[in-house]
């Protein structure tokens, strides 16, 4: 790996060292005449663009401007007379190439000739599948992000997509939801990064990207799909928006309503959201897009009594296009026509729906022959990025006695768990156009890279769901024989995914009774996780010898976990959520405020009784594989203007035998502010190569205008005094120094 994170501003005072492993390293897709590339910046109205709307939108009749704010859903029964009469703005799930050819071909021969927008959910990877989105997160490799983003919006742009529907940014504290999966986190810094990696990275591939779910979708109640969401307006600006308007910044043209109600209006109708922050104080001149029939759900909502107030509220709040749903199709014509909604307002969005298609050049440019995706699809560059990626997106939560990687004493390796042969359970919940046939399960993988003479043996031991016990007396023989057992375990693709929420986080099924049989063998175990979210393996925590959490590695899963476990590649990734012990302890993450009776032995104060307040894993934590000791943080700006920037260093050594990629992490307290802070705010990052016995100084900077939080009108505030820097491996980190921020 020759690439190194650098934070804003981030000087980084070492030499990259040589690779650690002999992987071939992830690259761009290659600059491809037969497929568009668009650069990560804003979209921003141009006057010549905007003429050429203007001259369309005269020339529109109303049944055709509506036609452009309607997304259908491909079906089987998809008639191409919808895009032949203009009815139809944008489709979104067309199945492939040819089928994408002539339904633009279809729009293109309407009267206006307006190309329709295509569209579907490129999530994580089109045909060759990266880590589901929570791994790409915990790669804390912003440019490995953008890289695989790109492969993305290549294989998809081949086949005439335009447009993905995500990425999804939803910050979410709360691991019983399950699109914790498509999410980056829990953090906003982290989650800005990414989600900028992300639009960027689709944009180079050759696809737009959509900013979901706008916002707060992650707070869901009780972490049930679609509940109602409570955000206070400071913590909105503070956690949940910042990813929004990263993303916007780099380049994202179309935003997604989210489904839920913030404060009691739902997202898809609600104008300060939608006209307010977004389009009026950020000026995004992109389109937004409804959820999944979300116009309709306004009356389950409460807030529509019919069809036409559902069209009317949305419209009217700045939702410009409908996804799947016949509520703009059956009213909004009626509702101009009856003068509640006026003509400029359906002219505004159809005039953003064009912006998006001219800016795409989908006006100028020929569309890509059907015939080119074939040579474009999971393509060696793909694929060394996906095993890459994959690789770097797996989190080590436990190595005792060095059990990892694999000793050359390791003869015989047993694998247990059906999951570990089960290509969906290696792609994730959104596969796209992922085959299971090109998928190396963590079976293929280790089977084809353990070294002559090392023998892999396989033992189900129950289902994929663990429901079935009747096998583990078969796996505990296997596991017996056996010099090292690998048990793969967890969460199939469906457990973690869109309407998956849980209230229990163990392991699924009988998992865990599987494992300790495992564990009473007297052998060690890797316990290698399956999952898209935190999940309380407090057992596992103490009893297994290693845990590898791999998410949801994608089509090279197999031999990304096989490049880990045997020592090719130093195991990077950090959590980007919080592991609670129990259920009871959520929402938990490390941003807390402080309370004013901080947890002592104390019956009053604020502490359970029952449990310890601590997670099972702090956000940031993660193994290697070398040992990285910190010393000496330095702070180079001990005082600093409000228009400054703090910098601070800190030696990182490895001081083990193998080689070590280290993430180091900076947060920030402030100490006193007019209002309570979080106890630590991650506000800058860098992944180091360390060989064995080497060290360098590593320096982060953060201006300080990243400290200020929000008032509830979203003014940014940075209160002078006193900010606490904690830099090292984890939200743990104890070195720390103090900055002050001079007022004046
Ligand atoms: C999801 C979206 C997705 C859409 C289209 C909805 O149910 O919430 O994230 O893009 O379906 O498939």
């Amino acid at each position: 790996m020759t690439r190194i994170l650098l934070a804003i501003g981030l000087a980084v005072t070492l030499n990259l060292t040589a690779p650690i492993h002999s992987v071939e390293a992830a690259e761009l897709p290659p600059v491809d005449p037969a497929i568009p590339s668009y650069p990560a910046e804003p979209l921003r109205p141009d006057p010549a663009t905007e003429k050429r709307i203007d001259a369309l939108i005269a020339r529109m009749t109303l049944a055709e401007k509506v036609g452009q704010l309607r997304m259908g859903g491909w079906s089987q029964s998809f008639d191409l007379n919808e895009a032949r009469t203009g009815i139809i703005g944008a489709l979104t799930g067309a199945p492939d190439a040819a089928a994408n050819a002539a339904i633009v071909k279809a729009s293109r021969q309407s009267r206006l000739g307006i190309p329709i927008l295509l569209t579907d959910n490129v999530i994580h990877g089109f045909r060759t599948l990266m880590p589901a989105p929570i791994g790409l997160a915990a790669t804390f490799d912003p440019e490995l992000v953008r890289i695989a983003s790109a492969w993305a919006g290549y294989e998809a742009a081949s086949i005439g997509l335009h447009w993905t529907l995500s990425p999804m940014i939803d910050i979410s504290r709360d691991p019983r939801w399950g699109r914790v999966v498509e999410g980056p986190g829990e953090d906003p810094y982290l989650a800005s990064r990414i989600s900028a990696a992300q639009v960027s990275g689709l944009l180079r591939g050759g696809i737009v990207a959509t900013l979901k779910h706008y916002v707060g979708y992650g707070a869901a109640e009780a972490g049930r799909d679609y509940n109602s969401t409570w955000i206070p307006p400071e913590l909105l600006y503070d956690v949940y928006l910042p990813p929004f308007k990263a993303g916007i910044d780099a380049g994202a043209m179309t935003v997604m309503a989210a489904f839920n109600a913030l404060n009691g209006l739902p997202a898809t109708a609600n104008p300060k959201l939608l006209n307010g922050i977004l389009k009026h104080d950020w000026g995004f001149a992109g389109l937004v897009t409804s959820d999944w029939d979300s116009v309709w759900e306004l009356e389950n909502h409460g807030i529509a009594a019919d069809g036409a107030e559902a069209a009317r509220k949305a419209i009217m709040a700045g939702l410009d296009m409908e996804m799947a749903g016949d509520m703009f199709k059956d009213n909004l014509a009626n509702e101009v026509e009856a003068g509640r909604v006026p003509l400029a307002t359906v002219n505004e969005a159809v005039r953003r729906v064009l912006r998006v298609k001219f800016r795409l050049g989908l006006f100028d440019r020929p569309d890509p022959d059907p015939k080119l995706a074939a040579t474009r699809l999971l393509t060696a560059g793909a694929k060394k990025t996906a095993r890459e990626i994959a690789a770097a997106s797996m989190v080590l939560l436990e190595n005792h006695n060095d059990t990892l990687p694999f000793k050359p004493s390791v003869r015989k390796i047993a694998v247990i768990g059906s999951m570990a042969d089960t290509p969906s359970d290696h792609m994730g919940p959104w596969g796209a156009n992922g085959r299971e046939a090109d998928v190396v399960t963590t079976l293929a993988g280790l089977k084809a890279r353990a070294p002559d003479g090392t023998t892999v043996s396989f033992a189900p031991g129950c289902d994929r769901e663990c429901k079935d016990p009747s096998g583990f007396a078969a796996a505990v023989d296997t596991a017996a024989a056996a010099d090292i057992v690998v048990a793969v375990m967890g969460e199939t693709w469906y457990h973690t995914a869109e309407g998956a929420s849980r209230t229990r986080l163990g392991l699924p099924g009988h998992y865990e009774e599987l494992l300790e049989a495992l564990v009473a063998t007297g052998k060690p175990v890797v316990l290698v996780v399956l999952g898209g979210r935190p999940m309380t393996i407090n057992w596992a925590s103490r009893n297994a010898a290693a845990i590898l959490y791999a998410w949801f590695p994608g089509t090279e899963a197999g031999a990304a976990i096989a490049d880990v476990l045997f020592g090719d590649v130093d195991p990077s990734g950090r959590l980007p959520m919080t592991f609670p012990r129990a259920v009871g302890q959520i929402p938990i993450y490390y941003a807390r405020l402080p309370t004013g009776r901080p947890a002592t032995g104390d019956q009053y104060s604020s502490k359970y009784i029952d449990e310890d307040n601590d997670p099972l894993y702090p956000f940031g934590y993660g193994l290697s594989y070398g040992r990285i000791v910190y010393e000496d943080l330095r702070i180079l700006t001990p005082l600093v203007g409000r228009d400054g920037t703090i910098a601070a260093d800190i030696r990182v050594t490895n001081v083990g035998t193998h080689q070590g990629t280290e993430t180091v992490q900076l947060y920030v307290h402030d100490l006193v502010a007019n209002r309570s802070r979080p106890i630590r705010e991650l506000k800058a990052f860098a992944k180091v190569n360390l060989a064995p016995g080497e060290s360098h100084r590593v320096e982060l900077k953060v201006p300080v205008a990243d400290l200020a939080y929000h008032l509830d009108d979203g003014t940014a505030v940075v209160d002078p005094g006193r900010f606490q820097v904690f830099i090292g491996g984890s939200s743990r980190a104890t070195l720390n120094g103090m900055v002050v921020v001079d007022g004046k």
